[in-house]
Order: C-alpha cells, then structure tokens, then sequence
C-alpha cells in the first residue's frame, strides 16, 4: 500500500470518480467525494464513511464556495482530481452565461484549481484531469469562440473543452511546476457510465444507451485505472508532469496540444472570462 494522500475527486458521485474513489479509500487514501447531486454524492461518501461536497459546476458561485469549504476543512490537499463532466446538449446557458459543457468541463475545474491553489502549492500536489483521446483525434480550438456563440454542436464543443483541459494541464505544469505542483491528463477508455446518456448527440446517447453497444464497454473500475496509477504514481518517477496518458502510457499528442503559445492564450482569455 503507498502512502495514503488526501484525494479531492470531483464527480465522485457515479462512474469513473466513483470507482476511483472506491478503489483509492480501499488502497488507504483518504478520499474526498464531491458530486452535484446530493443524493448520489452521500450515497457513495456513505458507503466509504468519508466526507463529501456538492456543487452544481453549472454555478460558478457553488464552484466558488467548494473551493472555499476544502480550503477550511484540510490542511492538505495532495491530489485534486478534476473528473468531472459529461456530454451534455442540446446548447443551454448557463447561470453565469457560459455554454454549459464549458463551463462544466473546463471553466469550473479551472476555477477550483485557481482557488486551491495556494494549498495546492503548499501540499505539492499533483492535479489529475480526466481527458479524452477527442482532445488529440478531434478537437479544434477557437480561441475567439470558446463559448461556442457561433459553431455549437455536443460532441465538437465536448472535444474542444478536453483539448482545454489538456492545454490547461500543460499550462499548469509550465506555471507552477517549479513551485511543487505537478500535473497531468488521462484518457478513460470508453467506459460504460451515465456518460452522454442525457445527450442531444443522437449517435452518442445510442452508443452508450443500447444494451447492446454499452456491454462492449468496459465498465468503471476499468475507466478509473489510470486514474488509480496516477494518484498512487510518483511524478518524475512513474508519470510525467505536464503529460497526457492513455492506459498508465504517455499518449501521443499533436500540433495543438504541443502549442505552448496556445496553451498560455488559453489561460490569459480563461482568466479573462472569469474575472
Ligand atoms: N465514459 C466515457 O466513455 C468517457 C470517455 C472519455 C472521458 N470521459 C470523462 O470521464 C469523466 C467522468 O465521466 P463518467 O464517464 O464517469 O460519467 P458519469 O457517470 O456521467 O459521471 C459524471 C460525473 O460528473 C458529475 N457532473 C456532471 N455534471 C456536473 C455538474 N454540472 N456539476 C458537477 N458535477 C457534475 C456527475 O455528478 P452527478 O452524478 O452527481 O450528477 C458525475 O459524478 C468526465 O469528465 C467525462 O468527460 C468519459
């Protein structure tokens, strides 16, 4: 058994985070739930007897006071793992008037992050974020377009916000790296979980809803371990600070992701968006 490190994992609540959650309080972490539906949320810190949060990320205010309440209630933070989100459509605006799967997937991990980031820091902790193969095999960024006004469609705006988190990621690494923090991405695998069941992406909500197509998944256990690998991992060592990996491997990247001078654009706009 490693060292038991305390674990933030948003979407903790079901899928991935829920099988991580499960597999890291078993290995001897002391795990942090935090999901959206309270129901869900103490069902799971239930069953593990840990403490859990909820915040809608769809509300930057509850993304604020999380960020707020796990600073006051731990004096240390080794992991923040940013596995929250989901295949969302058809476009809804958010309360703060973001596109929803933005704000979700990208706006709100990077806000809670910001937040924490003095623990962080202090903890030397690792930031994990839950990715996928779309950021290198699909997805495009408009910087000028991030909120996705002009060109919205559910699978093209989810792959631009885990092309976002990796940058993010990258960004993370280049900034704060040097000061104890290290960072990384990974890609799930397919995985059967509620993922884009709730989707207006037609082809999507079949792939993942169909008895038929869904028993071809693996299931969660599997999605959450590289997940399990990283947080147990030493960066430097076992993983990379500043990578993307895909089943405990560094994945290969591209053009975009490799883009430093994006990465940083990306970060000064987000910023922006979020003062
Ligand atoms: N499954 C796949 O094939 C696959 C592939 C690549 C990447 N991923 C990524 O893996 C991560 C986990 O997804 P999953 O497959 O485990 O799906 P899931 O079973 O739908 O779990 C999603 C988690 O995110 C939480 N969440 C959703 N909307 C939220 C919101 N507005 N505010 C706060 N939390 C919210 C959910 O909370 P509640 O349950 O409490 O609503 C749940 O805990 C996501 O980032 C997803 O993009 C999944």
């Amino acid at each position: 058994m490693s060292e038991g490190k305390t674990v933030v994992i948003t979407g903790a609540s079901d899928g991935i985070g829920a099988a991580a959650a499960r597999r890291l309080h078993r290995e001897g972490h002391r795990v942090v739930v935090v999901g959206r539906s309270p129901e869900k949320t103490a069902a799971v810190a239930g069953e593990l007897g840990v403490e859990s949060f909820v915040a809608d990320f769809t509300r930057l205010d509850e993304v604020r006071k999380l960020a707020e309440d796990l600073n006051a209630a731990f004096s240390r933070i080794d992991v923040l793992a940013n596995n929250a989100g989901g295949l969302f459509g058809p476009r809804t605006e958010t309360a703060d008037g973001f596109e929803k799967t933005f704000q979700v997937n990208y706006l709100a991990p990077f806000l809670l992050t910001q937040l924490l980031r003095d623990k962080l820091i202090a903890s030397g902790a690792a930031v994990l974020q839950t990715a996928s193969i779309s950021a290198r095999l699909a997805a495009k960024l408009e910087l000028d377009d991030l909120n996705h006004d002009h060109d919205f469609a559910p699978v093209r705006v989810y792959n631009s916000t885990k092309l976002e988190i990796v940058l993010f990621t990258k960004e993370l690494h280049r900034r704060y790296h040097a000061q104890g923090v290290s960072a990384a991405a990974f890609d799930p695998g397919g995985v059967a979980t509620n993922f884009a069941t709730g989707s207006s992406s037609r082809p999507m909500r079949i792939l993942y809803t169909t008895p038929a197509l869904r028993a071809l998944l693996p299931g969660p256990d599997k999605g959450a371990k590289t997940l399990v690998w990283l947080v147990q991992g030493r960066p430097g060592s076992d993983w990379e600070s500043g990578g993307l990996y895909l089943r405990r491997k560094p994945s290969r990247t591209n053009r975009q992701i490799e883009d430093a001078d994006l990465a940083r654009a990306l970060w000064d706009r987000t910023e922006e968006l979020l003062k």
